[in-house]
Parts: structure tokens; sequence; C-alpha cells
């Protein structure tokens, strides 16, 4: 039996869904405990190249359950698209299931999120606009709408109609009684809209009623038939909401007290956590970021390494690998392993910097971890140590030795500055390759469980 987390040790889009759908071939259970649809997972595999949002990246092995934890929020319609996307490419995912416990993103929260932004001016946070973050504030107010009601018509209705009666004094508040003449005023009225918002969702609702369970009773009968499971994050370390640029952070936790809370089992289950970081960093949305290259250099890493949103299509910003900010989150995470991904990416490249402090212009102070005011970190400057590149292609490599000296020195020394080894490589997307390292195990490795689990359904 394992527990394994697979956690973001950056700011997001470390590539923890290529991992996942690389890990879950030996899972039976693969949970995703936070965030919502803001997330934006690319898995290449045997299959294709498939974008998910929601739905768990172990989809595409039929004999690996798939649940949506209890942690996530869901955008009912938007997972029927996934659905019905992933089904038009012949997966029925039969082997999803949704917590009946996880919370229901509505429309006027999609609003919220964009008129918020608006109202941050030059200060806003570089939202997804998925509505996770009015979302979760519901949630946390106690007046959120969960899937168990969603499934419930009658319920459903009542608690919306509630829930637009506030959303409307909300939206007066920013524009007046007259309403917002302006380029908005549609999706307002279409949010706000009772018999639509609540025709559109009550059909959701239809079709999720199948999938959804009692979510702990689900992973607790994996965890006492010795079953492997996966605890797939979103976003990383940087966008946590206690940990994070705060204010610049996501709604939840991707940590992995965020695991435990999201999918409904005890920490103390969890048996290991492989951290998830890209051999440079990059970022979507504002706050800081230390590393960051804006000039050339920076381009050329968002092109090799095709860094584009996959939920939103921005570019992303890219910079050279921080070795303090992976520090801080493998002290808060407490990784047994790392999977450092797209080292590809650097394979061009004469020379390659690596963020070991940051200085402070100011005080003149150096900083070994990452400070709690935002306004210090914004103009801490990275101090770097330099290493040689190797210049040779490394998508055809397979094993730790056929990667070049350079390469590996590369990993070695990224690997003594988190202190934490790096038991996975991947030079390149799809499944074949993902370099393991000498030593390491392929986890989950024992025997997988029996099928015959029985779920309770909401
Ligand atoms: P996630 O949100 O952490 O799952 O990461 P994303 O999927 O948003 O972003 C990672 C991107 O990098 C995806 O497009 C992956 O297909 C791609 N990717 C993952 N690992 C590698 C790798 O080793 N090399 C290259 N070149 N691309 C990779
Ligand atoms: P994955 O799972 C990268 C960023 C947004 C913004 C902040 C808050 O693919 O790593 P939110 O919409 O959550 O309220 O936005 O978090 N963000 C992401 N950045 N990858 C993601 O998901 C992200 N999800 C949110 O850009 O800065
Ligand atoms: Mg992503």
């Amino acid at each position: 039996m394992s527990v394994i987390a697979v956690v973001g040790a950056q700011w997001g889009d470390e590539g923890k869904g290529r991992v996942v759908d690389y890990l879950a071939r030996d899972a039976d259970l693969v949970v995703r405990y936070g965030g919502g649809n803001n997330a934006g997972h690319t898995v290449v595999n045997p299959h294709g190249q498939f974008k998910l949002h929601l739905i768990p990246s172990g989809i595409f092995h039929p004999s690996t359950r798939n649940l949506l934890g209890n942690g996530v929020v869901i955008n009912p319609p938007a997972l029927v698209r996934e659905l019905d996307d992933l089904a038009g490419a012949g997966f029925d995912c039969g082997n999803l299931f949704i917590s009946d416990r996880a919370h229901v993103v509505l429309p006027h929260h999609i609003l919220i999120d964009q008129l918020e932004e608006r109202e941050r001016g030059v200060a806003r946070l570089g939202t997804t606009s998925r509505g996770i973050g009015p979302a979760f504030v519901d949630k946390v107010a106690r007046r959120g709408i969960r899937i168990v009601e969603l499934v419930d018509p009658t319920v459903f209705r009542n608690r919306l109609e509630g829930a637009l009666r506030r959303a409307r004094r909300v939206v007066e508040g920013y524009f007046g009684a007259g309403g917002a003449g302006d380029e908005l005023a549609d999706a307002i009225g279409s949010a706000l809209d009772l018999e639509r918002v609540s025709a559109e969702y009550l059909a959701a609702g239809e079709r999720l009623r199948p999938l959804v369970v009692d979510g702990q009773a689900l992973v607790d009968d994996a965890l006492s038939s010795n079953a492997h499971i996966l605890l797939e994050g979103q976003l990383g370390t940087m966008r946590d909401l206690d940990w994070g640029i705060y204010p610049y952070v996501t709604s939840s936790s991707p940590i992995p007290g965020g695991a435990s809370l999201g999918a409904g089992l005890p920490a103390v289950r969890i048996d290991r956590v492989l951290g998830v970081a890209k051999a440079y960093t990059t970022a979507v949305g504002a706050g800081p970021l230390p590393t960051e290259l804006t000039d050339a250099a920076g381009d050329a890493l968002r092109e090799r390494g095709a860094e584009y949103g996959t939920s939103t299509g921005r570019p992303r910003r890219c910079g050279w690998y921080d070795a303090v900010a992976v520090r801080f989150s493998v002290r808060l995470a407490g990784y047994s392993g790392i999977a450092l991904t797209k080292l590809d990416v650097l394979d061009g490249l004469d020379t390659i910097r690596v963020c070991t402090a940051y200085r402070d212009p100011v005080s003149g102070d150096e900083w070994a971890t990452v400070p709690a005011a935002t306004s210090v970190y914004e103009r801490l400057q990275p101090v770097y140590e330099d290493l040689p590149g190797w210049r040779t292609d490394t998508t055809a490599c397979r094993s730790w030795d056929e990667l070049p000296a350079a390469a590996r020195a590369y990993v070695e020394r990224v690997e003594g500055l988190a202190e934490v080894p790096i038991t996975h490589v991947s030079v390149g997307p799809e499944r074949t390759q993902m370099i393991l390292r000498d030593g390491a195990s392929e986890a989950p490795s024992a025997p997988r469980a029996a099928r015959d689990v029985q779920v309770g359904t909401a």
C-alpha cells in the first residue's frame, strides 16, 4: 500500500499532470484535492495530447479510479464539456467519481472574479477568471452550494435562489442599481438569471449524478484494501493560500496539508510526497518572480518550453531555476523525492543560472528564504551561480547515464540545493521521456488491490 501526493514545488505548471499520468499506470485511485478548473494539466501519452482542467490525470488508465475530492470546486457545465471532449477522444470516463462534498462554482462567482479584478486595476492578481476565489469565499463563509445539493433539484433551486439574491446585491454594489451599462451587462444578466442558471446547472447535475459518491468512503475503502493512491496537486507552493506570495495566490492549499483535507484521508496515511519542479521557473499571473527574465533569454525559454497557460493561453513569465523558492517548498511539503521536468528545454544553452539566495538592494541583507512581506519580496534580487550548459539534445536520453555529464551535474547541483533526492528527470512530455534515477523506486510498486470496493452514491 502506498499513498503518494504529487505536489507542485514552484509557481504551478511544473508538469504535475504528466507525472501523475506516468505514475497512475500503477495506481488504483487518483484524487484531485484542490483548486478547480483554473488548473490546466497537459498530458501527452500514446492516446494523444490532452488538456485537463478538472478531471484527474489518471483518467487515461481505465482500471485506475479517479476522484474529484471534496477540496475541489467544480463548475458543473465546464466538467460536462471536459467529459464530452474526452468522450470524443474515446474515453468514456466510467472511472471518474465526484465527491458529494465538493463545492459548486456558479456563474456569478466568475462574474465577481472579473469585477474584483477590474476593481483592483493595476494591482490585479491576474486570476484565471474561472470564479475560483469567489467560490472558495462562499465555502468559507458557509454559504456555498455543494455537489450533494446540486443533484437534488428542489434543494438546488432553493439554494440558488438565495445565492442569486445575495449576488445581485454584490453586483449592484459595483454599479449601482442602474446596472453595469458596459460590456459586462450581458454576462451579468445571464449570471443572475435564476431560470437560466437553474436549467443549465440542473441539466449538468443530471449528467454528473451517476458519478457522485461519498468520496470519503471511496478513499477509505481504497486505504483498507491496500490500494495505491495518488493525490494530485493543483498549482504550486508559491501560490498556496497560506504560504504563497499573498495576495497573488489561489484560494486553496496546493501543499500536502491541503491534500489530506481535500482528498479526505488522515494526514498520517500519506507515505510519500513527490515534489514536481521545472528545471527553470515559470508563472502565470501577477506577483513577485525574482528570477524572471524579461529579455530575449526569457522569450527563448518560453518558445522552447511552449510556455503558454493551458487554461487561459496567457504567455507564462519565464526565468531561471529558483533554489530558494524550491527549498521553501521542500520545508513545507516534506518531499521524499523531486521529479525535475523539462530539462530538455535547457539543452541549447551555454550557461545556465541558478538562484541560490536573494539580496535586498535597500538593506543589503541576503535572504535564504521567502519573506512574508510581498512588498519586500518584490524588490529582492536573485544571487546567481552559473553552471555550464551541455549544448546537446537530451530528448532521446532514457537513462541517467545517457544524459550529458554537464546535465547530470546541473541536476546534482539542484538536488544539493533542494536537499532532497531528485528521483525522476523528464526530457520531454511523453511517458517514455521520463528518466528514473538509479536507486529510485518506480512509485508505487506493490501489486494492485482488488477492485470490488463498494462506494455509496449520494
Ligand atoms: P501542470 O499544471 O503542473 O500539470 O503543468 P502543465 O501541464 O500546465 O505544464 C507543463 C507543460 O510542459 C505541459 O505542456 C507538458 O506537456 C510539458 N512538459 C512536461 N514535462 C516536460 C518535459 O520534460 N519536457 C518538455 N519539453 N515538456 C514537458
Ligand atoms: P496548474 O494546476 C498556473 C494563478 C493565476 C493567478 C493565481 C490565482 O496548471 O498549475 P485563481 O484563478 O486560482 O484565483 O488565480 O494563480 N493560477 C495558475 N497559474 N497554473 C495554474 O494551474 C493556475 N491556476 C491559477 O494565474 O496568478
Ligand atoms: Mg498547468
